[in-house]
């Protein structure tokens, strides 16, 4: 196990509205006293806590689906055995927005830093790896096994130690669900984080690093991949301003006697809207459920306007080359294109569908289509000179 680690990188700023937000609402007490724990610290096998916690150990190993096939959410004990399996299919359209985009082959022992419990970090491959880790996200990944406080093992957007309990509700959750990219030297997993957490803020670190995942295989473009960014959308809501953490939506409160717990079987609170949201919102849970889809639609259609922007612009990147317009002059139209690509994923890959920060996601949005209009016409100019030479 590796010994708690803080990694300092300047970015308070950018969430020091969820630090000085006024938290009115449900200020979490620390967990109704159990007894001490008194784990040694390699103890990643859940079974061994929930002799000792039963209640949240068997929410904890609920698979969100009863049978479920590789698309379908399962939840922290299937982290590792998920990523055994298959990648994810998706919308068509995708398929061309990510063209060309190589299986991590041979798969870093890297990813599973975040897919199994206790963590991992080396050079390894992961097969390597693999054989030295056995238990998916687990009890240890979140809590201390000697006083069971919830701690951060995994590099930190910043300093914790004066982290409040409610803050730690949202920050032990940024050790994974966050966007990250592998170091293309030695492959190690990083955080991009050292200018801020925005979309714009992460892309500006990776022009300055020159990083990219992989070259679109239709155009040539250097493109980024987004990956579960769902800390930093959910920190530009007016829920983190609001001081509400994942914990609250996604690991409600439960009454169990006299006891206050926390739902272990983390999930979509879709599935959960009585707790998950009635505590602090006095409508009933379809109407709850209503405001999350009108947010979820609005998103969706402005996604899709995003998508078919971009691919028009990969026409028009290629429709430019067929006409003999030199590679050079396509230099702005590619940009674009990572510009566009990088927005519309990131959106994508948070997977709250707009929830986690509405406006920001729109904002996001509209960038992305507007850079993809912006390519196409760099593009299109090029290729009507091309054509009247
Ligand atoms: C920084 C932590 C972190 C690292 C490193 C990481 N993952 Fe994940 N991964 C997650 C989290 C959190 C989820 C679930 C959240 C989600 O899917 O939105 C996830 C989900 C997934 C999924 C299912 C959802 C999807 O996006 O298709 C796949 C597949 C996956 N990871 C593969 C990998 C592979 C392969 C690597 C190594 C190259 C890797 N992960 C490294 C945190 C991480
Ligand atoms: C040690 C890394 C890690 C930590 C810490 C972590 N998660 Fe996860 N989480 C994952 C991975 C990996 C998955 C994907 C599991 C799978 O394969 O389906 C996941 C899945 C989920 C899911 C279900 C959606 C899905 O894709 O399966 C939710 C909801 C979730 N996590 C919420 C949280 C919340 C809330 C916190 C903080 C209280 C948190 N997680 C902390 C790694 C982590
Ligand atoms: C105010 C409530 C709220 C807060 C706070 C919140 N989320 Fe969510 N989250 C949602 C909703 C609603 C969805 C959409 C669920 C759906 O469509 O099924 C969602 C979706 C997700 C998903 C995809 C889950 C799935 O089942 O597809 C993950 C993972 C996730 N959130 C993690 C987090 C993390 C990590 C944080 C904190 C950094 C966070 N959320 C904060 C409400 C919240
Ligand atoms: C993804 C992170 C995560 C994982 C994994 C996790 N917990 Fe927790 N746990 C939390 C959070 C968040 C709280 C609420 C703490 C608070 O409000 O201060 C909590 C609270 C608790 C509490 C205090 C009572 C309660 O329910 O609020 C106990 C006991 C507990 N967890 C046991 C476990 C056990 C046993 C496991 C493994 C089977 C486990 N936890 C796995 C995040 C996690
Ligand atoms: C711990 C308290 C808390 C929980 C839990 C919570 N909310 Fe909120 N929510 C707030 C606060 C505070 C605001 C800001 C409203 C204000 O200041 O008037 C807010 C705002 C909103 C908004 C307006 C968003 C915007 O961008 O303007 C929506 C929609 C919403 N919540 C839905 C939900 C849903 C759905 C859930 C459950 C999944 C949920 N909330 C859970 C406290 C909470």
């Amino acid at each position: 196990m590796k010994s708690l680690r803080h990694v300092g990188l300047g970015v308070a700023a950018a969430v020091a509205s969820f630090l000085v937000a006024p938290l009115l609402l449900r200020q979490a007490k620390p967990p109704a006293p159990l007894g001490p724990l008194d784990l040694p610290e390699g103890a990643i096998d859940p079974a061994v806590w929930g002799r000792k916690f039963p209640f949240q150990f068997d929410a904890y190993k609920r698979p969100a689906a009863e049978e479920p096939r590789w698309r379908e959410k399962r939840g922290h004990a299937y982290s590792l055995k998920d990523r055994d399996e298959s990648e994810r299919d998706d919308d068509p359209r995708w398929i061309r927005v990510l063209a060309g985009r190589p299986k991590e082959r041979p798969l870093p022992g890297g990813c599973l830093e975040c897919h199994a419990a206790g963590g991992f970090r080396g050079l390894d491959s992961y097969f390597v790896a693999r054989l030295r880790v056995d238990r998916p996200v687990a009890c240890i990944d979140c809590h201390d096994p000697k006083t069971l406080q919830l701690r951060l093992t995994r590099p930190a957007f910043s300093d914790t130690s004066k982290a409040t309990p409610q803050q730690m509700r949202a920050w032990v959750c940024s050790q994974c669900h966050v966007e990250y990219y592998l170091d293309p030297g030695t492959r190690l997993v990083m955080r991009p984080w050292s200018k801020g957490l925005r979309v714009e803020q992460i892309e500006a670190y990776y022009d300055e690093i020159r990083f990219s995942d992989w070259k679109h295989s239709e155009t040539g473009a250097a493109v980024l991949k987004a990956q579960h960014p769902q800390f930093e959308m959910w920190n530009q809501g007016i829920h983190a301003r609001s001081g509400v953490a994942c914990a609250d939506c996604h690991m409600p409160y439960l009454r169990q006697g006299a006891l206050r717990l926390s739902d272990h079987q983390a999930r979509s609170p879709l599935d959960n809207l009585e707790r998950a949201c009635l505590p602090c919102h006095a409508f009933p849970p379809e109407e709850m459920k209503a405001r999350i889809r009108i947010i979820q639609d609005r998103t969706a259609a402005l996604l899709s306007r995003a998508l078919d922007a971009l691919l028009a612009l990969l026409d028009e990147i290629k429709a430019a080359r067929a006409s003999g317009v030199a590679e050079q002059r396509l230099e702005a139209a590619l940009h674009f294109q990572r510009r566009a690509q990088w927005r519309l994923d990131f959106v994508h890959a948070d997977r709250s569908k707009g929830f986690h920060a509405p406006q920001e996601a729109a904002r996001i949005l509209s960038e992305a289509i507007d850079y993809a209009r912006q390519g196409q016409l760099a593009a299109a100019r090029n290729r009507g000179q091309a054509s009247m030479r």
